[in-house]
C-alpha cells in the first residue's frame, strides 16, 4: 500500500526530508514559502502557513494523508502535531506538551533537574529582569543568558564570549523578556546528536557539528547555522566513542522520562573537559543537520515513520559510512541586515556529485529571490571529511555572486583547530 505523507515546512531541512521520502510514498507538502526543491519532489504543494493548525489539518485531510512529518519548531509550538494527531493523522513530531523541551528553556532545565537527566549545567530562572541583572553582578563565573521562548537560535548571549556582563544586563533590560534562564557558561566544542523516537524507543544518528557564527573563523553574530559536517563513523574527529556514547545516554534518559515523546529528539551538546553537557534540546531535525544525516541514512526514512505509527519496533538504522559537508549560501548581510529580494542564480546543472537543498527562497515567475533567511545549501559526500568538503566547494560554483558562504566549514584547518581546542581543554 502506498502511504500518503504530509510534510510541514519549506526550508532546507524539509527539502532533505522530502528527498528522503519522495520515492517511497505519495508526498504532499505545505509551507508559507514556495520551495522549488520540495515542490518538484512532492505530488502536491500548498501555500499554507506552518503554524496554522486548522489549515494544515484541512490540507492533510484533503490529500488523504496517513502520516505527517513536521519540520519547524514554530509548528510544534503552535500545536500542529496535536491537531493532526487528533484528526487521525499520525504525526512524527511531538505534541506541544513534549515540544516544550525546545519551546520553553526554563521548562527544559527544570525537567532535566527534576528527572535527573545527566549533563545539566547550573542554572536559575528569572521572571524579573532586575533580579536577573543582580544575579549577573553576584556571579563569579561567566553566564549564558537565554530567553525562555523561541528566538530562532539568535536570542542567547554568552558572557565572556559574545558580550560583557554590562552588555548582557543592557540586553536584558532592553529586550524585556517575560522569562530568562541564566546558566553556567559551558566551554568546549559543540556537537549535535539527533535520534528518532517513538513508543519509548529511540535510534540515534551520527554526531554533526554545526557552525552558528556568521563569518569564517567563528566570528560575528549567531545565525540559524551556516553549515555542518559529519565524519564516516558516529563520532566527530575531536571526540572519542565514549563521548558519543555519553551523549546518547543523555538522550536515552530523556526518552525514559518522557514516554509520550515522538519524532526527532535533537540534543545540542558541549563537549567539555568533563564530558558532554547539554546546551539545549530541540524537538525536530536540525537545520542544517538534517541535510547531513538524511542523505547518509540508508534505512528508508518511511520505515521509521510507519514503525512509529504502527507501534512496531523502530528499524535498526544503517548509514552509508560517508562523511558529509554542508555549506549554506545566505543573503549578503545575513543575519543582521539581510539583502532580501535579491535575484539569485542557482545552476542546478553544475552541482556535480553534491546535493543541492533549497531553503528560504522565493520562487517567482522570473526566477529565484532571496528572503531574509538562509537561501540554499550544498552537501558534499565522500570517503573523508576532506573529500566531502572538496565536493561541496565544487558545487558552490553554482551559487552565483549575490550570496555569502562560510568556505572554512569542513576544511582540514578548521577541523584541526577543533581537535587542538579539545586536546588543550583536556590536558
Ligand atoms: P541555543 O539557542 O540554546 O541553541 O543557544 C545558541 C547558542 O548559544 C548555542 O549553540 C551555544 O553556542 C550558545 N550557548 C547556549 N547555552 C550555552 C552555555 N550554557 N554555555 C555556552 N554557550 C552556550
Ligand atoms: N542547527 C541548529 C538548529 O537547527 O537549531
Amino acid at each position: 500500500m502506498t502511504e500518503t505523507v504530509l510534510l510541514v515546512g519549506g526550508g532546507g531541512r524539509e527539502h532533505a526530508i522530502a528527498r528522503a521520502l519522495a520515492d517511497d510514498c505519495a508526498l504532499y507538502a505545505c509551507a508559507s514559502n514556495r520551495n522549488p526543491g520540495i515542490r518538484t519532489l512532492a505530488d502536491g504543494f500548498e501555500d499554507v502557513a506552518e503554524t496554522d493548525a486548522d489549515a494544515v489539518v484541512a490540507y492533510a485531510t484533503s490529500v488523504g494523508a496517513d502520516l505527517a512529518v513536521i519540520g519547524p519548531e514554530s509548528a510544534l509550538d503552535a500545536g500542529v502535531a496535536d491537531a493532526l494527531d487528533d484528526a487521525g493523522v499520525y504525526t512524527f513530531g511531538p505534541r506541544a506538551a513534549e515540544a516544550r523541551l525546545e519551546t520553553d528553556k526554563a521548562y527544559q532545565r527544570r525537567f532535566m533537574r527534576e528527572s535527573g537527566i545527566p549533563g545539566c549545567p547550573d542554572f536559575e530562572v528569572f521572571d524579573d529582569m532586575d533580579a536577573a541583572c543582580e544575579y549577573i553582578d553576584a556571579s563569579d563565573g561567566d553566564l549564558a543568558v537565554k530567553p525562555a521562548g523561541l528566538t530562532g537560535g539568535k536570542g542567547v548571549k554568552v558572557i565572556g564570549d559574545q558580550v560583557t556582563p554590562e552588555e548582557a544586563k543592557t540586553y536584558l533590560r532592553d529586550a524585556a523578556y517575560d522569562r530568562v534562564v541564566l546558566e553556567e557558561r559551558l566551554v568546549g566544542e559543540e556537537f549535535t546528536i539527533q535520534a528518532f523516537v517513538a513508543n519509548g524507543e529511540f535510534r540515534p544518528t551520527p554526531a554533526v557539528q554545526d557552525h552558528k557564527r556568521a563569518y569564517e573563523g567563528d566570528e560575528g553574530p549567531n545565525t540559524g547555522g551556516m553549515g555542518s559536517y559529519t565524519d564516516t563513523g558516529p563520532a566527530l574527529p575531536f571526540m572519542d566513542e565514549g563521548d558519543y556514547e555519553a551523549a546518547v545516554e543523555v538522550l536515552a534518559a530523556v526518552v525514559d522520562a518522557l514516554p509520550a515523546y515522538k519524532g526527532v529528539l535533537y540534543g545540542q551538546f558541549m563537549l567539555t573537559a568533563d564530558g558532554p553537557k547539554v546546551v539545549e534540546f530541540n524537538a525536530r531535525f536540525g537545520d542544517p543537520e538534517a541535510m547531513n544525516t538524511l542523505p547518509a541514512l540508508e534505512t528508508p526514512f518511511l520505515d521509521v515513520l510507519t514503525a512509529a505509527r504502527d507501534a512496531d519496533p523502530l528499524p535498526e538504522l544503517a548509514f552509508s559510512g560517508q562523511a558529509t559537508v554542508c555549506k549554506y549560501a545566505v543573503p549578503e548581510g545575513y543575519p543582521t541586515d539581510p539583502d532580501a529580494g535579491a535575484r539569485i542564480e542557482v545552476d542546478e546543472g553544475s552541482v556535480g556529485d553534491a546535493l543541492l537543498f533549497y531553503a528560504s527562497v522565493d520562487e517567482r515567475e522570473d526566477g529565484l529571490y532571496t528572503t531574509t533567511s538562509r537561501a540554499f545549501a550544498v552537501v558534499g559526500l565522500g570517503d573523508s571529511i576532506a573529500a566531502a568538503e572538496a565536493t561541496a566547494e565544487e558545487a558552490l560554483a553554482a551559487a552565483g555572486d549575490r550570496v555569502r558562504v562560510r568556505h572554512d566549514i569542513g576544511t582540514a584547518d578548521l577541523v584541526e583547530r577543533r581537535i587542538d581546542h579539545m586536546n588543550a581543554l583536556r590536558e
